[in-house]
């Protein structure tokens, strides 16, 4: 049941651009300087943080018209006591926005961004941005904090885990999708959100993979591999867009006028408002800026509208305004775009739209939505090894060893960022495979050692007070005994380890990306008894596996799969569906190989193998990595033909087709992700040694087999020369087509201008 509107806004007002200038127009008419200002300020009451600051008096400023936004509160009651300040006791009844961190799921919550990516789907990835969206809306919410479209080459960096990986042209396919997903058709529909496209700009380029370090990149390379995932979000038509913490060209993101304005507006034609990070416009001063009143005019300046948390924006633009600091006009575009920002979402037709107690009891955690997050889990998994067919496992007459510390676990199924999220009503991985063995086979269960034991990492990772982390009371040898004991007596041993909740995520980076030490020397003892080992891999990152990819028979990447983890887990397990995730992001052997990504540059010295000198390698490590990007097996096997081009001497705007033709040569029906990469071999600058271009996911049968075509255009060429300017040179291009980055058949081709 709707609420009652308030009379301040009874009048109708419909979402076109001129109405809503006239609008917005005709309230800033009636506005103070202070309620502009106010208009700016976002607080959070304190519900979810991840900085020092949590802003008092907020009731007092909401009627005061000092407070523009609230976020980290979710809840019809909760959300409508508080509107009811603003919009029945502030001056304007101005209706406040209201945010979340909703990052993969409000309630229902899906696979982490990083996993989510590795589906290769983009209607999937849609999808779960809409349940999102209706399950944030059923609780209160119009603003998310999603999609994270920061491109990321660096494991050691925790927020790897809720992008999409290294790829720019793929990260777009993503940004779109979330887009599209959370505002639907309209951002006035009762279920829908604004998205916030996060962190503006590079922030996924922090030196030495350290959160909060300094990004510095050369343009061509912001343009070419960090910059496109951002553009492709505003294409779709994304409503706000958050600064990130880091510097770009030495300026502070959240006060840098080249990239808040003349990038992201005047380049790219952005018509929304960007909120800063987390205190972010306080933080300019730590970069060494200025202090609080010279940083807030500097982001003023620069293209900023609200400022998140700190409120330098309200403890000092009027003083600014005064004395010449800041102009009246830089005041009022940045509130004219918050109440934009507001309209476009119809809060002014109805403050309460997204303020239904009915909804709130029959939209979230559905079952269709969990159905759905099941799917979405199930299709985010990589098999990253599975020798001799060791998985499917079968469904009766087999005695399996659950084993491992994630095993019997709920609370490290969600992932990081799931603020709304209950880990309570996850499925742990060993009730998945009781759900599907039942009485047909024997399933033991042993924890075998703890997720870690080493102190100062595990005070870390129970930062918050809770014990996310914990040591169990019995001895680390009784564990593994227990552990060894259920495996010698068993067919197979199911091995769940790997990186827990707070191991990856804002704040958690590491600079040993292995499995912990005390789960490692578990895994040790296990393969020594000889039974086959299958390893349920839980990770928000690229970790390093070499010694895993040596001796487990098979590997499941699961990454955090979200509320329904262990029944995903146990589908893919016994082969009711059989994984078809590819990576997105590139798995190295080792930290030192770290920045590697597929899309790199050729050196003047190549390394092609073999011991020589003087050539771009290591001496004691290969160059390439463990798993490349677009890596994935599958339980049957695909078998590729050559590529067959319709012409190899193109002109102009001519289209080349490419196709290939895919056969399932296995035993299962599967699902195949069909890479395209092109080559530029000879340009005006080095270019990457390849790009992904497009991709196809099919399905085929038991010795079906499937002609994919990809039509490639001039567009497919295009990169940034070294004048900025996006365009093609004509000549040779290689056309790669495959199953992964390094697994292609090519085809070249000569194409004029
Ligand atoms: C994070 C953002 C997040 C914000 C609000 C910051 O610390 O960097 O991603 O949206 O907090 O919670």
């Amino acid at each position: 049941m709707a609420l009652p509107l308030s009379k301040a806004f009874a009048q109708k007002v419909t979402p076109a651009d001129a109405k809503m200038d006239a609008f917005v127009s005709g309230l800033m008419k009636k506005m103070t300087v202070d309620e502009k200002i106010g208009q700016l300020n976002l607080v959070t009451v304190g519900r979810a943080t991840t900085g020092a600051v949590v802003n008092s008096n907020v009731e007092a400023g909401i009627k005061n018209g000092n407070i523009g936004g609230v976020f980290g509160v979710w809840g019809t009651e909760y959300v409508q006591k508080i509107q009811d300040l603003a919009v029945k006791n502030s001056r304007l009844h101005i209706p406040l926005i209201f945010g979340l961190d909703v990052i993969h799921g409000h309630r229902t919550i899906f696979p982490i961004p990083l996993g989510m990516s590795a589906t290769w789907d983009m209607g999937l990835i849609q999808e779960s941005a809409q349940i999102a969206a209706k399950e944030a809306t059923a609780e209160g919410l119009n603003w998310v904090f999603s999609p994270m479209v920061d491109i990321a080459r660096d494991p050691r960096w925790g927020r790897i885990s809720e992008g999409s990986g290294e790829d720019p042209w793929y990260g777009g396919q993503v940004a779109a999708a979330m887009v599209k997903g959370y505002q639907g058709s309209s951002m006035t529909n009762a279920d829908a959100v604004m998205a916030c496209v996060k962190h503006f700009a590079l922030y996924g380029g922090a030196e030495a993979g350290r959160e909060y370090n300094t990004v510095d990149m050369s343009r061509i390379k912001m343009y070419q591999d960090y910059l496109p995932p951002y553009k492709a979000a505003v294409d779709a038509g994304a409503g706000s867009f958050m600064s990130s913490f880091n510097t770009v060209d030495g300026i502070p993101a959240t006060g840098n006028k080249w990239l808040l304005t003349d990038l992201l507006r005047k380049q790219w034609g952005f018509k929304g408002f960007v909120v800063s990070d987390y205190t972010a416009v306080n933080e300019m001063s730590n970069h060494g800026l200025g202090d609080l009143q010279t940083v807030s005019a500097l982001a003023l300046k620069a293209g900023l509208d609200m400022d998140m948390v700190g409120e330098g924006f309200l403890k000092t633009l009027k003083k600014s305004l005064k004395e010449g600091k800041v102009t009246q006009a830089e005041i009022d575009i940045a509130c004219r775009r918050v109440l934009e920002a507001k309209y476009k979402l119809g809060l002014f037709n109805n403050p309460y739209k997204s303020i239904d107690p009915e909804r709130e009891k029959t939209d979230v955690m559905t079952p269709a939505n969990l159905q759905a997050s099941r799917k979405i889990a199930e299709h985010s998994f990589v098999l990253l090894k599975n020798a001799n067919q060791v998985l499917p496992l079968k469904k009766s007459g087999t005695k399996i060893a659950v084993v491992g510390p994630l095993a019997d676990d709920k609370r490290d199924m969600l992932g990081t960022w799931v603020v709304a999220g209950e880990w309570e009503k996850s499925v742990s991985v060993l009730e998945g495979i009781h759900h599907i063995v039942g009485n047909n086979g024997t399933v033991t269960y042993a924890k075998g050692s703890n997720i870690t034991e080493d102190t100062m990492f595990m005070n870390r990772l129970n930062y918050f007070g809770q014990q996310m982390v914990s040591i169990d009371k019995r001895s680390s040898d009784d564990m593994l005994n227990e552990a060894v004991k259920n495996a010698k007596d068993a067919d197979v041993v199911v091995a769940v380890v790997g990186e827990s909740q707070s191991m990856s995520g804002e704040s958690s980076s590491r600079s040993d990306i292995s499995i912990p030490e005390s789960q490692e020397r578990m895994l040790k003892a296990l393969a020594k008894t000889g039974k086959p080992l299958v390893i349920v891999l839980f990770n928000g990152r690229p970790l390093t596996l070499t010694w895993e990819d040596e001796h487990a028979d098979a590997i499941l990447d699961v990454w955090a799969p979200g509320t329904e983890a262990g029944n995903a887990v146990a589908e893919v397990l016994f082969g009711n569906y059989n994984p078809a995730g590819k990576l997105t992001a590139t798995f190295p052997r080792s930290v030192g190989q770290i920045p590697i990504y597929y899309n790199h540059k050729n050196t003047g010295r190549p390394y092609s193998g073999g011991p020589t000198k003087f050539k771009s390698n290591y001496l004691d490590i290969s160059n390439d990595p463990l798993y490349p990007f677009g890596y994935g097996l599958s339980y049957t096997t695909f078998s590729y033909s050559d590529v067959k081009l319709n012409k190899t001497n193109l002109k102009g705007n001519e289209t080349l087709t490419a196709t290939v033709t895919v056969t399932n040569t296995g035993k299962y029906e599967g699902e195949e992700v069909v890479q395209l990469y092109v080559s530029d071999p000879v340009a005006s600058i080095s270019r990457s040694v390849q790009e992904l271009k497009n991709f196809k996911k099919i399905n085929l049968k038991p010795g079906e087999k499937q002609d994919v075509t990809f039509n490639i255009t001039p567009a497919d060429l295009k990169f940034y020369n070294s004048r900025l300017q996006y365009d093609w040179e004509p000549g040779e291009f290689i056309i790669r087509v495959g199953t992964s980055s390094v697994d292609t058949h090519m085809a070249k081709v000569n194409w004029s201008k």
